[in-house]
């Protein structure tokens, strides 16, 4: 049973961030008063600016606030001024982290009325989930390097996993593909035939847990160079795709690529025993700050992905609806940034107004 009030986290952040946030709350405030629960907002000053300010990225008196929190909104970490990593590093990775965010969840989704850059492609064809493992692999930081600066440099990064690590995302995944009730059909992208040791944990856990609790899912499995491949030859092929971080978070910005571009790409940080945190996939685009130019509707997206994990699904699929209905409905051009015909509060206007 859902509860009846959320307390949601804002983090604005850098650039743009905070204008694309704006409008996934009017989506939010306008779901919740046609659903019938209530929202409350406390928002957070973290971004390049407090960086640049105070050398502060992620303090822990934030993470033990979000801790207490429904669930978390961000806009767009990132700053022009800032060296690339400190606030990747420092916010992102250290919130997923913090918060054991173990899963991050990536639809992919053609909606009517969006072009793609893919020849003969609809809407039918490009509609699949990718469940991406969050905290683990290449991103747990393990290595090092030795000589550095010598010509016998040497430096390793190490893809770490643990077979509780990968059992919990595999099992999230089945249950997710149960849940989605589409095709049924549960993809395993890995590179098993050179990672023997660690794609063949993966397949392992894979394949046991699959025949052991969901005989109702098919299995299948793509090494993730052919995944690339098929994203563009045969997106219809996909239903939903489990796959460890580093993969995971290189076939999903080709994933957002197939289904329109940043303007419309969603994400989800999950810990389904815990606090997640939803994102729209674009950066903080500084070029386009407060000229109300900026696609909101991933940040919409983010908000209807925030709503249906907090099991408000009735106003997830409205607000999944709104969305559809407002591109359908061609009022905006284009969804790149600064090519809509119309501006990012108008946007938002639209979709709230179909709430
Ligand atoms: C993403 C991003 C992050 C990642 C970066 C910003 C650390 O690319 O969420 O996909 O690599 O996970
Ligand atoms: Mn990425």
């Amino acid at each position: 049973m859902s509860k009846k009030s959320y307390n949601i986290a804002l983090l604005p952040g850098d650039g743009t961030g905070p204008e694309v946030l704006r409008e996934g709350i009017k989506a939010l405030t306008a779901a919740a008063s046609s659903y019938k629960f209530s929202v409350n907002f406390t928002s957070y000053d973290l971004g390049g600016e407090r960086y640049l300010k105070t050398g502060e990225t992620l303090p822990d008196s934030v993470i033990e606030e979000v801790k207490k929190t429904d669930s978390i909104f961000l806009g767009a970490i990132g700053h022009p001024d800032v060296k690339p990593g400190i606030l990747e590093v420092g916010i992102l990775l250290k919130m997923r982290f913090a918060l054991d965010q173990y899963i991050n969840l990536r639809p992919v989704k053609l909606y009517p009325g969006v072009e793609t850059p893919l020849k003969d492609k609809g809407p039918a064809d490009i509609d699949f989930v990718v469940v991406r493992e969050n905290t683990g692999g290449i991103y747990t930081g393990v290595g090092g390097a030795v000589q550095v600066g010598t010509p016998h440099e040497i430096a390793t990064q190490v893809m770490v996993y643990s077979r509780p690590v990968v059992e919990r995302c595999i099992r999230y995944a089945y249950e997710y593909t149960r849940k989605r009730n589409r095709r049924k059909q549960l993809t395993l992208v890995h590179k098993t035939n050179v990672l023997t040791y660690a794609g063949d944990l993966w397949n392992r856990v894979f394949r046991e847990v699959g025949n052991a609790h969901y005989p109702d899912i098919r299995q299948d499995y793509n090494h993730v160079d052919a995944c690339n491949m098929w994203f563009v030859k045969s997106p219809e092929f996909y239903d939903v795709i489990v796959t460890e971080n580093l993969f995971g978070d290189i076939i999903t910005d080709l994933g957002a690529m197939i289904q329109g571009g940043l303007g419309i790409a969603a994400g989800g940080n999950i810990n389904p025993e815990g606090v997640s945190m939803f994102e729209p996939m674009g950066g903080s685009a500084p070029k386009y700050t407060n000229q109300n130019s900026i696609n909101p509707l991933a940040a919409i997206c983010a908000a209807g992905m925030m709503l249906e994990t907090l099991g408000e699904s009735e106003a997830a699929n409205a607000i999944d609806k709104a969305v559809s209905d407002t591109l359908a409905s061609g009022k905006i051009k284009s969804l790149a940034a600064g090519k809509m015909g119309i501006g990012t509060t108008q946007v938002g206007d639209l979709v709230a107004s179909k709430l």
